[in-house]
């Protein structure tokens, strides 16, 4: 299999059609003075943007990956809202920590971070070995890793959905390439190649949810669980259309329905691209990692306010973690990430 270009003005980790497994990984840095600090910025970004383009490459030259061939390995690299405010980073304005929401149980060593990187690939074998370069990489520039998770899909045929825990396709009402520029990239201007990552680890209560009639599991998120499809369409491209009723006047989509709360249709419009993973770290702790790429993160804090009170889902689910990330606009070849930044 071809390589998949890490160089470019966007990074590949954003679009690129999602693969099977993804790694994160959080770095903090050393705060001296905000002098020296951008220095170190600046050499750790140099040293993932080297790590990670020979990972990605048709021929790493790593021993390790040597043996492997092509690792079809997609990355993003961006900077937590701490970071850019200690340094005084050009980043989108609406870049900051997310508020808290009822029901949080947020576990502060699991999430945040100076610098976050996502790695995908077919297999988890890659991305342990390439989170080990990187983290070797950004450590000998200076940074400390804080936290990594890893995350897996469920296998589905190219261009259909994959499920999450409770079953359920998730992914389908994602935005096309044309509505990523309104919604997910930046405006025209110096982020217009960057975009916001909002990440969440979500754990589910599996049991219980599969413990409800087949019917309120449907109710629950709006759609059929045995094929996506809307309570009101006919095929799971469909759109879930919010304001049809029955007959006696109640929602055929139910006032507290996932996807009624989550409509662009309350949000004038407005969309994410949700890239969600599922993780298992053990017989009580499994779930959802929440990765969603947005223009502006008040995006996701208008969708999880309604979610957090009204959603028929929260009760089977808990916030564990949280982290937000401005993903860097794209390396040119030879060139490195961050580079605007120093412009
Ligand atoms: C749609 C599951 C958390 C935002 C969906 C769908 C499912 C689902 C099954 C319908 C299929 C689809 O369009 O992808 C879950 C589960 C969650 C979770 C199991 C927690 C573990 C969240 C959170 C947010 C969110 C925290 C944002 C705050 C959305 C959006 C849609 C969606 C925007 C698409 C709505 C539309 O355009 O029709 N989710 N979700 N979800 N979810 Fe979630």
């Amino acid at each position: 299999p071809a390589a998949i270009p890490f160089h470019g003005p966007r990074q590949a980790g954003v679009t690129a059609p999602q693969q099977p497994a993804t790694q994160l990984l959080a770095l903090d840095l050393p705060q001296t003075s905000a002098a020296a600090d951008r220095q170190t910025l600046r050499t750790v970004l140099d040293e993932l943007t080297h790590t990670l383009a020979m990972a990605a490459s048709d021929a790493p030259s790593d021993a390790r990956l040597q043996g492997v061939g092509t690792t079809r390995l997609t990355s993003l690299v961006g900077v937590g809202p701490g970071l850019a405010t200690r340094l005084g980073l050009d980043v989108p304005a609406g870049l900051a920590e997310l508020p808290p929401f009822p029901g949080d149980r947020l576990d502060q060593a699991r999430g945040g971070g100076d610098l976050l990187l996502q790695l995908c690939a077919a297999d988890r074998w890659t991305l342990t070995v390439v989170a080990e370069l990187a983290a070797t990489a950004a450590k000998a520039a200076g940074a400390t890793p804080r936290w990594s998770q890893s995350g897996f899909l469920s296998v589905t045929a190219p261009g259909t959905t994959p499920r999450n825990l409770f079953g359920f396709k998730d992914g389908t009402a994602n935005p096309g390439p044309a509505q990523d520029e309104q919604f997910v990239w930046g405006p025209p201007g110096a982020h217009q190649n960057g975009t916001v990552l909002v990440y969440r680890r979500i754990r589910m209560d599996v049991a219980g949810f599969a413990a409800l009639p087949a019917d309120q599991r449907d109710r629950t998120i709006g759609r059929h669980e045995s094929d996506g499809v809307p309570l009101t369409g006919t095929t799971e491209h469909d759109d879930p259309d919010i304001y049809a009723k029955n007959p006696d006047g109640s929602y055929v989509i139910p006032a507290n329905a996932h996807v009624r709360l989550t409509s662009p249709r309350l949000d004038g419009g407005a969309r994410m691209l949700r890239r969600g993973y599922s993780y298992d770290d053990g017989p009580t702790d499994r779930g959802l990692l929440f990765c969603a790429f947005m223009r502006d993160p008040a995006q996701f804090v208008r969708v999880q306010d309604r979610l957090a009170t009204r959603d028929a889902l929260t009760p089977f689910l808990q916030h564990q973690a949280s982290a937000v990330a401005y993903v860097l606009p794209g390396a040119a070849v030879g060139g490195s990430l961050g580079a605007p930044l120093w412009a």
